[in-house]
């Protein structure tokens, strides 16, 4: 196993690039399997997620190959011989329950073992099905895989979401698009990852219109082509970058996204105190003295987004006064809280509410991370912490954030992989 060492104190300065979207990438890949043609997506991270993902993808029998150094893939989708996700695989990955929607649609029947992935919250997929089942799918859950089908194939039909959640509505919007006639998704996510989904799917042929608003009308042909596009950036490396400048009292730029991705986030960060820079294709976060406590509830989009969340609470640490941070979307969202007290955070929780009382001295320690976004947070912690501090089980980490300590190191962060025993 590895960890990351991290001398705290250093102020970060600098311009940064913005990686492809993780979120966006994985809806993306699962698209390719709704066409027998060849495709090719650029701008997609290096990531363990993304190499869990073309995994699903060549067990289902797809070609897919992956140029690390160039970021593209290249994905073959005639070769499909298989319609069942294995449990080893979605275990890891949750958003492995993406290849529902296409599988139903091109095949008629999809089999994908119940979902593991982050440990924060139950998370079921009941609203993925209940959407399918809308198009004329049938489902039963056997020997801990849900099991689909869809023998006279997918009817184009009104589909009306409990919550706007993002996979449902990603689900949703791929098997629309190979059903026969109109659908439409009404309280559909609205997140930038949704459009760019809808993007790629259009570079396919489909006629999608209406993504990014809450409703998104479909209409569904017989087949579609190969996809040709390039994913959106991270939005949630962007914030965690922006963080990490601010808390060491720095300035960061990151380049490649366009302030757009990033509204609530920014406004808050604005409201903190921060100087905020927006330009067309980059923002600039600078340190203003002093950082004001926040209060701030996560929301679908276009609200604060839950995977910013843990970023903003270290961040908070370091605001003059008590900051309220409510949770509202994952139950179990938590657990970087006892790591970051840990390294003399001082937050109470009660219930989905933290409070932060700021600004507290943080002091180097050896942390562990419990899930993606919670790693990201002992880092921007770690960054502003006296001494050392070492962050293990980064593996949650290296799931969404493409060689984070070489960009940190560019911006001025004293921070180092090492291995752990
Ligand atoms: C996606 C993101 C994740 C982000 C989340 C919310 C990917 C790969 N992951 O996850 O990083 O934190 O959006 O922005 O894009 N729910 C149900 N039943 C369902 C589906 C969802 O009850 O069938 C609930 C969930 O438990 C959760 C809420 O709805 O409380 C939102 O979940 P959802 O938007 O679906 O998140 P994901 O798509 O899993």
């Amino acid at each position: 196993m590895e960890k990351l060492k991290i001398i705290g104190g250093k102020r970060l300065e600098g311009r940064v690039a913005v990686s492809g979207a993780k979120n966006a990438a994985l809806p993306i890949l699962f698209a390719t399997l709704l066409s027998q043609a060849k495709s090719r997506i650029e701008n997609i991270p290096a990531l363990a997620d993304i190499q869990t993902t073309l995994k699903v993808l060549s067990a289902l029998g797809l070609r897919a190959n992956f140029n690390e150094d160039n970021h593209f893939i290249e994905v073959d989708g005639e070769p499909l011989h298989s319609i069942e996700a294995p449990y080893d695989l979605v275990r890891t990955m949750r958003a492995s329950v993406l290849v529902l929607g296409p599988l139903l649609a091109r095949r008629g029947e999809a089999k994908v073992s119940l979902p593991g992935g982050c440990a924060i919250g139950a998370r079921p997929v009941d609203f993925h099905l209940s959407a399918l089942e809308a198009l004329g799918a049938h489902f039963i859950i056997e020997s801990g895989y849900i099991h689909g089908t869809a023998p006279k194939g997918l009817k184009g039909n009104r589909m009306k979401l409990p919550f706007p959640s993002v996979g449902a509505t990603e689900n949703a919007l791929m098997a629309a698009t190979l059903a026969e006639g109109t659908s439409i998704i009404e309280n559909a996510a609205r997140e930038p990852e949704i459009i760019d989904l809808a993007k790629a799917l259009r570079s396919m042929g489909a006629e999608i219109k209406g993504e990014g608003q809450s409703e998104i009308i479909i209409a569904g042909g017989s087949s579609l082509k190969g996809m040709n596009h390039s994913v959106a950036p991270d939005r949630v490396e962007a914030a965690t970058f922006l963080c990490s400048g601010l808390i060491t009292e720095g300035s960061v730029e990151t380049l490649g996204i366009s302030p757009d991705f990033l509204t609530s986030a920014l406004d808050e960060l604005q409201l903190m105190g921060a100087k905020i820079e927006r330009f067309s294709n980059s923002i600039r976060a600078s340190f203003q003295d002093p950082l004001s406590p926040i209060s701030l509830e996560t929301a679908p989009f276009p609200g604060f987004p839950t995977d910013m969340q843990a970023q903003f609470m270290a961040l908070a640490t370091q605001a003059r006064g008590q900051s309220v941070i409510r949770e509202s979307i994952f139950e179990n969202r938590f657990m970087h809280v006892p790591e970051l007290c840990r390294l003399g955070a001082k937050i109470k929780i009660q219930g989905n509410v933290a409070r932060v009382d700021g600004p507290s001295p943080l002091t180097g320690a050896t942390v562990m991370a419990t899930d993606l976004r919670a790693s990201a947070s002992l880092i921007i912690a770690g960054l502003a912490a006296k001494g050392e501090t070492n962050v293990r089980r980064i593996y949650h980490l290296d799931r969404g954030y493409e060689q984070i300590e070489k960009k940190l190191q560019n911006l001025g962060a004293s921070i180092t992989r090492e291995f752990d025993k």
